[in-house]
């Protein structure tokens, strides 16, 4: 059976995250998502925060015994030791992703994560999401 794990910190969980997944589930037995915290955006990443996305994660995707959502602490290669996975999931919308993503991937080869790392780009009609603008949109609705 081959698992992949899509690793992010998903918050907001958003459409484009669904259609990574809609499109990785039709290559891998199982996909879990690991919700985990970036360094770099710690602040708004904290554990009730990994909670609440968790359950929103839930509410926005379809359900399947073939998807899992996890959350994780530390370093990816540490989580990845610990199960079976066949490969990294990760979503791109342009070029400045890919560039971002490469690196994590370089760095995550320099720490020991052996599995590779499969890119799935996002349907056309997400590449404006991300969770950045929604969470900017919020922060103004809020005031
Ligand atoms: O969606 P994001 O914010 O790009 O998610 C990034 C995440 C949480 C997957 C990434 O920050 C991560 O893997 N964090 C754990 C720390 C780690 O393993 N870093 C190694 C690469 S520098």
């Amino acid at each position: 059976m081959k698992t992949a794990i899509y690793p992010g910190s998903f918050n907001p969980w958003h459409e484009g995250h669904t259609d990574v997944v809609s499109k990785a589930i039709k290559v891998f037995d199982k996909v879990i998502i690991a919700v985990g915290v970036n360094p770099d955006k710690k602040k708004s990443t904290e554990t009730l925060h990994l909670i609440k996305r968790i359950g929103w994660i839930l509410v926005m995707l379809p359900e399947s015994p073939r998807i899992e959502v996890v959350q994780f602490n530390g370093l990816l290669k540490d989580f990845i030791k610990e199960g079976d996975y066949s490969a990294v999931i990760k979503g791109l919308r342009n070029a400045p992703d890919f560039e971002y993503e490469k690196i994590q991937q370089y760095w995550n080869e320099d720490l020991g994560i052996r599995i590779p790392t499969f890119y799935v780009i996002s349907d056309r009609k997400f590449v404006h999401i991300s969770s950045s603008a929604i969470k900017a949109i919020k922060s103004f609705e809020k005031k």
